[in-house]
């Protein structure tokens, strides 16, 4: 799948999506992404017609409200990132910094568009007062303006007028949901910080989540959840518990650069976890496909 990808984003599920849209039921009422980063789900279901409705949310703001630019003022952003990147011609590293104050200051999410773009291996960082504090890539300039405005635009085609968005926690949508719904989370995974994830602007308490997972079983919600794996024997992150009922599933990242670069060849694998209800409506959904084939073996020899 060549998806439109704009955002340079530590921890997109942009080369997963086609793995992931595997367990997606073929009737999705609406798509929920409650952690939505860059909405890589959102845009690889869209771009597979799974739905067209779309509830995008993401704590991080400036994320979220460069996210609703890109859908809809496509032509706003892209001339913006064109400025912003010719403008590093003198000293791109000076220009980096400035930008990085300017956004510290402002929040403006345009130029956290350029920051991302530009920064070390997509990987937003931020300090304790919440400010960003990645350093740029002393070798890359970032995409290129015409690569960015093809994918800008590209995300806007399918989303615009598709997609609802907001910057909640959450738990705040609880009760937007119902039945024919599908939510795909990706939460900030149990990182080594505690509660306090720097690679995030927020982490996310597990025995909350836990309870949060129950009470969607509770209203039969379909999800997904991806959280956390393991390279080699090496595992992260606590299991989601077996009282939940969820189908563990473990997909193929690919080989940890870290390890090869140790002489080690190991490979990454993240969990997927499919909710109760999802599991009910794909076997019903495999019943129905086979009985539909069944049809058609018997009308072939009618
Ligand atoms: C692993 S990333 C999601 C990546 C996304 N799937 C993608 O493809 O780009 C997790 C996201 O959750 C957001 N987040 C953290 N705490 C949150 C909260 N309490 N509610 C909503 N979003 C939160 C983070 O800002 C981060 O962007």
């Amino acid at each position: 799948m060549k998806l439109p990808h704009p955002i340079q984003y530590q921890g997109s599920k942009r080369n997963l999506a086609s793995t992931i849209l595997k367990y997606f039921p073929s009737d999705v009422g609406k798509l929920i992404e409650p952690f939505a980063g860059t909405a890589a789900i959102s845009v690889a279901a869209a771009y597979e017609g799974y739905t067209n409705a779309f509830i995008i949310n993401e704590l991080n703001k400036p994320l979220l409200e460069l996210l609703k630019l890109i859908i809809e003022q496509p032509c706003e952003i892209a001339n913006f990132y064109e400025k912003i990147w010719n403008a590093q011609h003198k000293d791109s590293i000076k220009h980096y910094y400035t930008i990085r104050e300017e956004f510290n200051r402002t929040n403006d999410c345009r130029l956290f568009l350029y920051l991302l773009a530009r920064c070390a291996k997509g990987a937003v960082r931020y300090n304790k007062d919440g400010c960003f504090n990645q350093s740029p890539d002393k070798r890359r300039k970032g995409t290129m303006p015409q690569t960015m405005k093809k994918n800008i635009y590209g995300v806007s085609s399918l989303l615009k007028g598709k997609a609802k968005l907001s910057a909640y926690d959450y738990r705040l949508f609880l009760k937007e949901l119902s039945e024919n719904d599908l939510v795909y989370m990706d939460p900030p995974y149990q990182g080594v910080c505690g509660n306090r994830d720097l690679r995030y602007y927020s982490g996310i308490h597990y025995q909350e989540f836990i309870e949060y997972l129950g009470e969607l079983n509770d209203k039969n919600i379909s999800y997904i959840i991806s959280y956390d794996g393991k390279t080699g024997h090496k595992t992260y992150g606590k299991k989601l518990p077996n009282q939940l009922e969820l189908k563990h599933l473990e997909i193929m990242v690919g080989r940890s650069t870290q390890a090869t670069l140790l002489g080690k060849n190991e490979i990454t694998y993240e969990s997927l976890y499919l909710s109760p209800a999802l599991q009910n409506r794909l076997n019903k959904n495999q019943r129905n496909n086979e009985a539909k084939q069944l049809n058609i073996f018997e009308s072939n020899h009618a």
